[in-house]
């Protein structure tokens, strides 16, 4: 059935015809979308990362055209119109200078998190994450055999921060931190006092760094990304992990890249995954290629859509949910929402579910085991749709909450 969730609609940032503004619901949950299939069709997907906007004109172009010079084994050295545009890429972001085999490719960023556990720690001993965080960092840490050093991320007055004393605490008996930079769920970009504050603590905890920057290029802070490992003081111990598929919504082509100034580090986890984890995709690298050749505007486009969202987003709470706990994400298009102010809060992703017709990720989800109930109440809700369905999701959200309170 083709519905729109309609409700013409125009934002000061983006074009009147913006395609973004009119997405087809009947289109979007096709066989193909975990997203969109997941749950049943009267229910509104805001769960997992992928965006609902059409892949960038000039990835399309590329992969229609890589199709007609055949499927062989390609670049499997590293492609070379690729590789010199990822290295420009990251210059930009404060990885410069990287040696050669500084860049080894991934068929996804996960991978790389297994990578590096597997290579940099032995089974039993504690990894540090600092939570909420994305959930897979917690699986490779658990999958493997090790301990989470879970470090519960405080509130601030403007937003999370660190728990500096729990962090060097739990930094101590550990030899590598996970750091997700910008962070996922909650949206932070670690500022340049923070970034510092993390590598001293690095260099003075002797700990290996894993530095998940896979949302780099989905910031609404304006200034340039830092990575953790501009600073040539904390390179020999970083290992960095990038990939497109956040930034232009690509996620069913996986590839990613795991990059480090210390080429023997890079290789020590690469090869930890020897050939378990299998090449990145012919057609994963032509995307990555048109992505960085060819998308910028479409990203810029899109990031300027996106933060229309997330200011509608947080005005809509301020002025229909204002018990609903929640700080501007600086980067990435989910936001964390803290409801424990509610009557459901114990189980409130069923709530949403049941009686919103809104599917989000469960709060716990990105807890480890021993935290699971803190987080409980807590959501992560997606807002890159079309504003219309957003404003669908959240009226519908405002009316079971509210009416349950
Ligand atoms: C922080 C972070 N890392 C990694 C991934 C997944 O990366 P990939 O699909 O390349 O394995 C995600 C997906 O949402 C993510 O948010």
């Amino acid at each position: 059935m083709r519905r729109a969730y309609a409700r013409p609609m125009t934002s000061p940032t983006t074009q009147a015809d913006d395609v973004r503004d009119t997405l087809d619901v009947g289109a979007l949950r096709h066989p193909d979308s975990m997203k969109w299939t997941l749950y049943p069709p009267d229910v509104i997907p805001m769960w997992v990362a992928d965006m609902d906007y059409p892949v960038a004109p000039a990835i399309l172009d590329a992969l229609r055209e890589r199709l007609t010079r055949g499927l062989g084994y390609h670049q499997l050295r590293g492609d070379p119109e690729l590789l010199p545009l990822l290295r420009a890429h990251l210059a930009a972001q404060g990885l410069d200078d990287l040696p050669e085999g500084g860049i080894a490719f991934l068929p996804g960023v996960v991978p790389g998190l297994y990578a590096a556990v597997h290579a940099l720690t032995t089974p039993g001993e504690p990894v540090v994450t600092m939570t909420p965080i994305y959930h897979p960092f917690h699986m490779a840490i658990t999958d493997l055999g090790r301990r989470v050093a879970g470090v519960p991320l405080r509130e601030g007055e403007t937003g999370y921060e660190i728990n500096w004393a729990a962090l060097d605490a739990a930094s101590r008996g550990s030899r590598l931190l996970m750091l997700c930079h910008p962070h996922n769920p909650t949206g932070r970009v670690w500022t340049a006092e923070e970034l510092e504050k993390l590598r001293d603590l690095a260099i003075a905890r002797d700990l290996f760094v894993v530095s998940d920057e896979l949302h780099a290029d989905l910031r609404y802070t304006g200034s340039a990304f830092e990575a953790f490992a501009a600073d040539p003081r904390v390179r020999s111990r970083t290992i960095t992990l990038t990939g497109p598929c956040k930034a232009y919504n690509t996620a069913g082509l996986g590839i990613g890249a795991m990059v480090g100034h210390n080429a023997g580090l890079v290789s020590r986890v690469r090869s930890a995954a020897g050939g378990l984890m299998g090449h990145e995709g012919a057609m994963s690298v032509t995307m990555w290629r048109a992505a960085l050749s060819g998308a910028g505007p479409w990203l810029e486009d899109t990031v300027a859509y996106l933060q229309t969202n997330r200011d509608f987003l947080m005005a809509y709470l301020r002025e229909k949910l204002p018990w609903v706990r929640a700080y501007a994400p600086e980067a990435t298009y989910l936001a964390w929402l803290d409801l424990r102010d509610h009557p459901r809060a114990g189980d409130i992703q069923a709530f949403l579910l049941n009686e919103a017709k809104v599917a989000v990720h469960d709060g716990p989800v990105f807890a480890p085991e021993a935290q699971k109930a803190q987080y409980q109440g807590f959501v992560r809700l997606n807002f890159a749709t079309s504003r219309a369905i957003l404003t669908e999701a959240l009226d519908r959200m405002a009316t079971a909450l509210n009416s349950a309170r």
